[in-house]
């Protein structure tokens, strides 16, 4: 298997945080890192909310599913990622908003990751609440929900949690998504 940069390698959604928050100039180092992100004619639909007092912390728990409040609500840190679907027009009726925003996240997660952090996104969350408690006007829709933090220990998480965290990280093999020439035909670079 061929080597790639370690900070894509050693990058995991981890579920646990040690309660140390993350200093400033490393949340500011990922939104920087989101905000550089590539987007389709550079239209950068993305917004981005980051939660830092108690207050806004409760709104934010508030949204989250039931199997994301087993673990995230402990993260010091939390973001809402948004989209606003207008600022990049539907293409091939495909809503291309969305893979900008999948662009800009992952840049979050690496830089976030390159910094020690843990930048676990979350797709388990209610809309209708995170737009209301945070006031997001319209035609916003919320693109993910982030948790981050320096990772902890498995020492006091739910069951369910420690059972995904220890669960080997995994991936579809080379020969189920790579195609050369023509769609599902098998071969090496
Ligand atoms: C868009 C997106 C949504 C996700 N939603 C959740 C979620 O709601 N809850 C959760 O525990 N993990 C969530 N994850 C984390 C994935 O489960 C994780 O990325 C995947 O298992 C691969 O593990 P790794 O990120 O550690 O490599 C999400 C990841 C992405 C990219």
């Amino acid at each position: 298997m061929a080597e790639i940069h370690p900070v894509l390698k050693n990058r995991q959604s981890r579920r646990h945080f040690n309660g140390v928050p993350p200093e400033p100039e490393k949340i500011e180092a990922m939104l920087e890192a989101f905000r550089w992100a590539p987007s389709s004619n550079n239209r950068q639909p993305w917004r981005i909310i980051v939660v830092r007092s108690p207050e806004a912390h409760k709104r934010f728990d508030a949204c989250l599913s039931e199997t994301n409040l087993q673990w995230a609500t402990a993260a010091p840190v939390k973001m809402i990622i948004l989209g606003h679907p207008e600022e990049q027009p539907e293409r091939n009726g495909q809503q291309r908003y969305l893979l900008d925003l999948g662009l800009a996240i992952e840049n979050l997660l690496i830089q976030g990751c390159a910094l020690g952090l843990t930048a676990h996104a979350m797709a388990g969350w209610d809309e209708e609440k995170a737009l209301a408690n945070f006031h997001v006007p319209k035609p916003f829709r919320v693109g993910a929900l982030f948790a981050v933090g320096y990772p902890g220990t498995l020492d006091g998480l739910h069951p369910e949690v420690v059972k995904k965290e220890q669960a080997p990280p995994a991936r579809k093999s080379p020969d189920e998504i790579f195609f050369w020439d023509d769609f599902g035909q098998k071969g090496k670079a």
